[in-house]
């Protein structure tokens, strides 16, 4: 499938649930959070659809976000499901880690292939400032777990909230001296709770790492589903990428639509746009309805966001991060 900008469109990301077992200050309101009611959120047989209607039209990889995946009841059953789907090659899951010594062993049976681990820092009080919980170790012995079992790929996302010092970015490298752990730096994204922090440019982190490490090397194979752009650093083993949407613009290679958990087929992170299928899939709507409405959305794929713009716009997205899935 392809845009009007004749993008190929074949991922897609799905937030499965809102909720979420940690707070983080750049995505999660400590309290007061309007969640989806439940009879409004897809079941799991509704999302199975929407997958292999796309699956029919090209869609190959499918990331699973949340809020946070692995609190919703059966989520692993759900990804095995998908990975049966003809013409689906991989099925990823981004996590915060918190219950991932608890799933890892089904995540692997399930034939998942890859675990991305959000995990902004390792310092003690810097995890508790940022995710206002206290889950740092149940984090930490998810990704042992992890790294030494050493059966799926497992990369770390660190969104730099408080500057690289304070939140001891370097500490993160130590999963990549021994293994191939990959770090990924993601810039601040204004979206949501998000508006209120600036972003970490990537230029700024590639310049401090140099200066430890020495120069990193550009890697030109394939890494992943997105735009992520990874460099070798002299003695690490896993890379480091950046995944810079606001200093290093990559709406033009765009791949990817959304479906929330309520059932918005989301064609732009930055926009209102799309289509809800949730009436369509109430009724029971045929293949060929569902598609005739995705196809319609993934056309009219905006172009690119406008992060640098500072106004609103009518079209900006008002869902929170915990919504979309990033
Ligand atoms: N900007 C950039 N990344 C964000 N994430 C959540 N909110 C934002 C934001 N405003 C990240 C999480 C997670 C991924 C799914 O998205 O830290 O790693
Ligand atoms: Fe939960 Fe991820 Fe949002 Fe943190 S960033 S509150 S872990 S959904």
């Amino acid at each position: 499938m392809r845009d009007n900008e004749g993008r190929i469109i074949d991922y897609l990301r799905i937030s499965i649930t809102d909720r979420c077992n940690l707070r983080c200050i750049y995505c999660m309101p400590e309290e007061g959070i309007r969640q989806i009611e439940h009879e409004r959120v897809l079941t799991y047989d509704q999302i199975v659809r929407v997958c292999e209607v796309l699956a029919e039209h090209g869609l190959k990889k499918i990331k699973i976000t949340g809020g946070e995946p692995l609190v919703r009841k059966d989520a692993v059953k759900l990804m095995k499901e998908l990975k049966e789907i003809p013409g689906i090659t991989s099925v990823t899951i981004t996590t915060n880690g918190v219950l991932l010594e608890q799933y890892y062993d089904a995540l692997v049976d399930a034939g998942i292939d890859a675990i991305t681990v959000s995990l902004d820092t390792l310092k003690p009080d810097m995890y508790e400032r940022i995710t206002r919980r206290q889950e740092r170790n149940r984090v930490l012995k998810g990704i042992q777990k992890a790294v030494t079992e050493n059966k799926v790929r497992i990369k770390i996302n660190c969104v730099p909230v408080f500057g690289l010092d304070d939140q001891d970015i370097f500490a993160l490298f130590e999963y990549a001296r021994e293994s191939d752990v990959d770090i990924r730096f993601i810039e601040m994204m204004p979206i949501g709770l998000g508006k209120q922090f600036s972003f970490v440019s990537e230029d700024s982190i590639k310049e401090m790492i140099e200066e430890k490490y020495g120069l990193m090397t550009l890697c030109h194979e394939k890494r992943g589903n997105g735009p992520c752009r990874y460099y070798s650093v002299p003695g690490l083993i896993g890379k480091v990428g950046f995944i810079s949407a606001v200093s290093h613009k990559f709406c033009d290679t765009c791949n990817r639509v959304r479906l929330t958990s309520d059932g918005f087929f989301k064609t732009c992170l930055q926009y209102d746009c799309g289509v809800s299928l949730r009436p369509l899939l109430a009724k029971n709507a045929t293949k060929e309805k569902l598609w005739d409405a995705m196809e319609q959305a993934i056309r009219l794929k905006p172009k690119a966001h406008h992060f640098e713009d500072k106004k609103a716009d009518n079209k900006d997205e008002v869902r929170a991060m915990s919504q979309i899935g990033g």
